[in-house]
């Protein structure tokens, strides 16, 4: 079903629109290019991608020459689909691959969809991790407007919300790209899981020009607090998931204390969400939760 694209990656909107077609007219389409279909919330494609990222071999790897963790952009190849991704071993104990794959992990468990596939894997002996490589634009060097403007400050919500609960310090213009198909994707969660009882953002942007440019605002002299609010789905998860499902999520990766503050923060965010009341459902007709539409 992953089809190779022009430059070497899967269209998964291809594909959805190809079975789309083939429904709508009737026609069988086989097993998997249903569940896709139905499953479009949850990122259909994970499993496999997640097995394509650990398994698939590497033939290619470059330095990226931005940031400061040398990452490194890798080709990868398995049964005749190559994808790319980005490798990360940089190991500090502010700034590590495995907070990468702990915050897909809980991105996972929260059903968001917006950290990019990533996998541990090690490179010639050195743990590391790799990570889908999307297409998009980093936020900084985005120029276009958003169609639907209330949908993107959802998304910017979430966003500030998700940082906050994995305390990340690092939520940058080039640290968040925006899809094709105007999904928001988290990358570079390296400097995150810290020691940090309070909630960084308070579920808001308010502060400085960074969150302004974010929620569409080019200057914001008053610093306001921005009017954030939430999928309805994305509130009744963060009600039910317990201490435990985040010691699942998170035990291979982070430890200690830097993981038990992950459910104190979760508290404060609910308590931050409850005292919000309505306004933060005030979207009637959210949109689904999940993957960009475009992920390669
Ligand atoms: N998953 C990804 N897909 C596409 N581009 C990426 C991805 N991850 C990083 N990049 C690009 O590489 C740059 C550097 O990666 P980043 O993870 O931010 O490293 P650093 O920790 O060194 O800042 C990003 O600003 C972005 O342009
Ligand atoms: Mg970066």
């Amino acid at each position: 079903m992953l089809k190779n694209g022009a430059n070497g990656c899967i269209n998964l909107d291809l594909m959805r629109c190809l079975c789309a077609i083939a429904v709508s007219l009737g026609l069988t389409v086989s097993v998997v290019a249903q569940e896709a279909v139905k499953n479009d919330a949850l990122w259909p494609e994970r499993e496999r991608l997640e097995h394509f990222l650990r398994k698939a071999k590497i033939t290619d790897r470059k330095k990226i020459g931005t940031g400061i963790t040398n990452p490194e952009k890798v080709t990868l190849e398995m049964d005749g689909i190559v994808m790319n991704a980005i490798y990360k071993k940089v190991d500090k104990k502010h700034d590590s691959w495995r907070n990468e794959v702990a915050a897909y992990q809980l991105d996972k468990l929260l059903g968001l969809g917006m950290v990019p596939p990533t996998v541990k894997r090690s490179i010639r002996g050195r743990k590391g991790c790799l990570q889908l490589w999307v297409t998009g634009t980093v936020m900084n060097e985005y120029e276009e407007s958003f169609p639907d403007m209330d949908a993107w400050h959802q998304q910017v919500s979430v966003m500030w919300l998700f940082d906050d609960l994995i305390a990340n310090i690092d939520r940058h213009l080039n640290n968040a790209m925006v899809s094709p198909g105007k999904r928001l994707m988290l990358i570079d969660n390296s400097k995150t899981f810290r020691i940090q009882k309070t909630l960084l953002n308070d579920l808001n942007g308010v502060g400085t020009g960074t969150h302004a440019r974010f929620w569409g605002v080019e200057y914001d002299a008053d610093r306001e607090r921005y009017d954030t609010h939430y999928p309805p789905e994305l509130i009744e998860r963060l009600r039910t998931i317990s201490k435990d499902d985040i010691k699942k999520a998170l035990k291979k990766f982070v430890w200690g204390r830097n993981r038990g503050l992950v459910s104190d923060r979760l508290e404060l965010i609910l308590a931050r969400i409850d005292s919000m009341g309505q306004a933060a459902y005030r979207r009637e007709t959210a949109p689904p939760l999940g993957p960009p539409r475009s992920a390669h």
